[in-house]
């Protein structure tokens, strides 16, 4: 796995969201995958600003959500949904049928993991997947100890992601699953990009590149493929 040091996280927000738009320039119709949380808001940024500008074109582009917190709907601050429409699909003119994003509110989660499996089956593999790492080492909402084998899928959350999402939400939320794509779906995207920035990350950084790649850390798993790359600026690498 190659690692790419930003200065700052600007910089690195730039360097990520250029996979994506190189990904889409080489193929329109590419699938993207792009993760909700506090990292990737610069990439959207930055995503908006290249297609406002004419570098790139997201008319034929299919995007997948990553996860979503089960219970929290677009009206909860926070939420996944809530996060990348804000900053990313409301800021882009998509059509609805170019957008797969798991229905948090569900009352049928198993029939909504089919529903974005099936998605992913006419549309994937995935051509590029941009993922942060949680502080745990998740990726998406694949905790430690996640199944390789799994596609689409509900998860009881860590403890550790629990207390995490009080940043989201600004209070504590009753969260107790989620509903991600799995390890066997993310690994198989054709450009696969991890990112992290900041101190707090550094870290689970060191230990997804020099931990040994197993589920106990998720994110040490992209280490198994020569299709992934890490993305980090110089506070997130600061315990390389
Ligand atoms: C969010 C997601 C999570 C986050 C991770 C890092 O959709 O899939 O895996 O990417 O928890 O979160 P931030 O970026 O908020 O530090």
């Amino acid at each position: 796995m190659k690692t790419f040091i930003s200065q700052d996280y600007p910089q690195l927000c730039e360097a990520v969201a250029k996979n994506v738009i190189d990904c889409v320039n080489a193929k329109p119709d590419a699938l993207i995958c792009i993760a909700g949380g506090d990292t990737p808001l610069g990439v959207f940024a930055a995503l908006v600003e290249a297609q406002q500008q004419g570098r790139v074109d997201f008319a034929r582009t299919q995007f997948v959500g990553l996860d979503e917190w089960l219970g929290l709907g677009n009206a909860d601050k926070g939420s996944c949904r809530e996060m990348v429409w804000k900053h990313f699909f409301d800021k882009l003119t998509l059509r609805d049928e170019q957008i797969c994003f798991f229905d948090g509110l569900t009352d049928n989660p198993q029939a909504e993991c089919q529903r974005v499996d099936g998605y992913i089956g006419q549309h994937g593999p995935i051509d590029c997947i941009v993922l942060g790492i949680g502080m745990n080492g998740h990726i998406g909402f694949n905790e430690p100890g996640a199944a390789l084998d799994m596609t689409c899928h509900v998860i009881d959350l860590d403890p550790i992601t629990q207390t995490v999402s009080v940043k989201y939400f600004g209070t504590q939320r009753d969260v107790k699953q989620g509903i991600s794509l799995g390890l066997k779906t993310i690994l198989a995207a054709k450009r696969i990009v991890l990112m992290a920035s900041g101190e707090k990350k550094a870290s689970i950084v060191a230990d997804t590149v020099h931990q040994p790649a197993s589920n106990a850390i998720p994110s040490t798993l992209v280490k198994t493929t020569q299709r992934a790359s890490l993305y980090v600026d110089n506070a997130a690498a600061s315990a390389l």
